[in-house]
């Protein structure tokens, strides 16, 4: 059943090209077209859509994060991502013109539940994107978009969560298509960079070696700091929340340009700070500022990590160890970037001879508030 995996996790970190392809299945007529599993929304009621609120929790609220990104991008449409439980007690402002976005692999999680539950009192259209099928909180929404991962048995999340970013991109290209904000041209080619992605996770399974090998001799790490911006930003969290699970690192991730408002005073000899680097190709040209946050941290005696897409010849002189990823659009460079990162904790956590299946202290499906 681990499919000739050592562990679960393993495999399902193994499992994610067929992960992402199975979301994308079936998703678009010819056309191009976006489809959804259930819709009890019309599609007048989805144009009348003012703003959006993400609500998860853990690595789902980090797909969440990358949502934000892309459906303010192609939708225009303003979007809050906020943590299931924080959201419920701060009397928040939901009319019916808010779309509520829950995101939750189990589809049981409690807090999201209850999130949910309240934001439907409220007036509130929900969404659900899920990947367990007839769970509670797709049966309570108004539309589901699942996402076809399969069973995720290992307790931290990693196929789920391509899974949920891919379905996120799909739910910011339906709106799109539904309120004219893409040409039609401009969702096919993104749907066509969608479909080559299986393929580059691939590339990047087959090409582990090195970060294994890295994640090996890092065992005795204590410390271990994530720096991501824009959409790499959700991808530096997952990074650390991944060892913290697994490997019970301490980890923090941070968005690049808040280091110097604070973490910065974190860096001294030898910390190890992995840094996901945006596209060169990035249209508010973070690429440098990000470079430029590489140097800073290497100046005050950090070991650089860095995750870049492939052909990014500049980062090579800042960083100790460069990870490539293949080149995609900047917008859906989470779905490749967050890979070396989750072998990388997989990999240590196993040096280390902890369970990464059933990480102590955790449960799959948190089902009390
Ligand atoms: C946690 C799990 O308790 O719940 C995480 O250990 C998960 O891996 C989080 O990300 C949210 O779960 P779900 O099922 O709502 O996505």
């Amino acid at each position: 059943e681990k499919g000739g995996f050592a562990t679960f996790m393993e495999k399902e970190i193994y499992d994610q090209p067929q992960a992402v392809a199975d979301t994308l299945l079936g998703r678009s007529d010819a056309e191009g077209n976006l489809i959804l599993d259930e819709l009890r929304i019309s599609e007048d009621e989805l144009k009348s859509i003012r703003k959006i609120i993400v609500l998860a929790c853990g690595t789902s609220s980090y797909a969440g994060m990358v949502a934000k990104y892309a459906i303010e991008r192609w939708c225009r449409i303003p979007v809050e991502v906020e943590l299931s439980h924080e959201f419920r007690y701060r009397d928040p402002i939901i009319d019916a013109n808010t779309l509520v976005v829950s995101i939750s692999q189990s589809g049981e999680t409690m807090d999201t539940l209850m999130a949910v539950r309240y934001a439907k009192e409220q007036g509130a259209r929900t969404v659900s994107i899920c990947n367990t099928n007839g769970s509670t909180i797709p049966r309570e929404s108004d539309a589901v978009l699942y996402t076809h991962a399969g069973p995720e048995i290992a307790v931290a999340s990693t196929k789920a969560f391509l899974a949920q970013i891919t379905a996120a991109y799909l739910l910011g290209l339906y709106m799109a298509q539904l309120t004219k904000k893409l040409y039609s041209q401009e969702i096919k080619d993104i749907l066509a960079d969608l479909a080559e992605i299986p393929a580059k996770v691939q590339q990047i399974l087959d090409n582990a070696s090195q970060i294994k090998d890295l994640a090996r001799a890092m065992a005795e790490a204590s410390s271990v700091l994530f720096l991501g911006r824009n959409v790499g930003y959700p991808v530096a969290l997952e990074g650390a929340l991944k060892l913290k699970e697994l490997a019970y690192i301490h980890a923090e991730g941070f968005a690049a340009g808040e280091l110097k408002h604070g973490p910065i005073a974190l860096i001294d000899e030898g910390q190890p700070v992995f840094v996901v680097v945006p596209s060169p190709m990035d249209r508010h040209s973070l690429h440098a500022k990000v470079v430029s946050n590489i140097q800073e941290v290497r100046a005050r005696g950090a070991k650089t990590i860095v995750v870049a897409e492939a052909g990014d010849e500049t980062v090579k002189e800042y960083a100790e160890q460069v990870f490539y990823v293949p080149e995609t659009q900047p917008m859906l460079m989470p779905l490749l970037t967050t890979v070396p990162l989750q072998i990388f904790a997989c990999e240590l956590a196993t040096a280390k001879g902890y369970d990464v299946d059933q990480p102590r202290n955790l449960a799959k499906s948190v089902t009390v508030e």
